[in-house]
């Protein structure tokens, strides 16, 4: 069977020789050694001040709702993983969708001032496959009135937006270090602040708001382990070669697809990407369906990533439920193909022998 990804394995004597410096130190958890030193490397990596290092990117959502006192309406993208909204109804917020942008599916600017309300507090933006939202225009707009801008950069890892990592922009940024990422510390994520006020606020958050004898604040349990951080170890150094693969994987795919039939969502200018995802758009609902079949005949399994569009979800409340045809539209036609840095060229080719037959 070949899966929609697969999550790459480091050669295990690697991850034995940072297990082992557990054994050493005694520590498993509760922002070991280990962690911290990920977390200095991350920082140098992605050229941030300040990071934390958690377990997951979807706790990381509600951490920064939480930080920015957010409890009113959220404006956020239906085309985004379910984990976005959630977050946000988890934290008693009122998501407001705001459709997105045929040129590169994220949230539309234009779409957004006219949701904005007394109520709205904030803009939770996904960059999604990895791609930059409009940054500046969104930025311009939070400013006019008076909005946090929380970005679910869940699938940016590696990748620059005008230079800086797109993890940079917001007033807090999340991302996952899910075992499928770019990146990844088997589970983890990660959130990003630009102040040193508010990342000892989000320290305190990750370990239920105390140090030691001392209780700051309310508090969740997010801080990741010493077995995670020692895989993040060892894959931080492997990032740029990871990406190099994956961009020769998407290369294949590029040289072999009908795009005549087949279309790829466009990169904004100024990206540097990470080849997070290789999404394809078909012309409707009924070609992607027929796709899927031959590919699940051929023992392919793709994704319909993202579908539904979050608008459409049947938990959401009244005051959720915004029309956005762009995102519901594309939901129907949108599949993610098999993509991970070790996928071989004859299965890439596999694969488009049988969608470019079956389109
Ligand atoms: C856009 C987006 N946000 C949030 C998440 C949640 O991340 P995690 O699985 O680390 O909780 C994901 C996971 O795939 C995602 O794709």
């Amino acid at each position: 069977m070949l899966f929609v990804t697969k999550s790459y394995l480091p050669d295990p004597e690697e991850y034995h020789r940072q297990l082992e410096r557990i054994w050493k130190t005694g520590i498993l958890t509760n922002d070991g050694p280990l962690g911290r030193e990920l977390e200095d490397g991350l920082r140098e990596f992605l050229k941030l001040k300040f990071i934390k290092f958690t377990t997951n990117g979807t706790v990381v959502l509600q951490m920064a709702l939480k930080a920015l006192k957010i409890t009113g309406e959220v404006i956020t993208t239906p085309f985004s993983y379910v984990a976005t909204t959630n977050a946000i109804l988890w934290e008693n917020c009122t998501p407001i969708f705001a459709d997105i942008s045929p040129d590169d599916f994220n949230i539309d600017p234009d779409k957004i001032e006219p949701l904005i309300t007394e109520r709205t507090q904030a803009i939770m933006a996904t960059h999604v496959y990895g791609n930059a939202c409009q940054v500046e225009r969104i930025q311009e707009i939070a400013d006019r009135h008076n909005l946090n801008v929380i970005y679910d950069a869940a699938h940016t890892f590696g990748a620059t937006y005008q230079g800086r990592s797109i993890l940079s922009y917001g007033d807090l940024s999340t991302c996952s270090f899910h075992a499928t990422k770019v990146f990844h510390t088997i589970e983890g994520g990660c959130i990003v602040a630009h102040d040193e006020a508010m990342n000892q606020k989000l320290h305190n958050y990750r370990s239920f708001g105390h140090r030691n004898d001392d209780y700051y604040s309310i508090g969740i349990n997010a801080k990741n382990s010493e077995f995670h951080a020692a895989m993040g170890l060892v894959m931080l150094p492997k990032v740029p070669e990871l990406i190099a693969k994956r961009k020769q994987v998407a290369g294949w795919y590029d040289a072999r697809l009908n795009f005549d039939r087949v279309k790829r969502p466009p990169l904004r200018d100024g990206m540097v990407y990470n080849y997070a995802y290789y999404p394809v758009v078909f012309d409707s609902e009924e070609v992607l369906l027929r796709v899927k079949d031959a590919l699940i005949a051929n023992e392919i399994v793709p994704r319909r990533y993202f579908y539904p569009s979050l608008n459409k979800l049947d938990f959401l409340p009244e005051a959720s439920k915004q029309i956005c045809p762009v995102s519901e539209d594309y939901a129907l036609r949108v599949l993610s193909l098999p993509f991970h840095p070790e996928l071989p060229e004859f299965e890439v080719e596999r694969v488009c022998r049988v969608i470019n037959e079956t389109v």
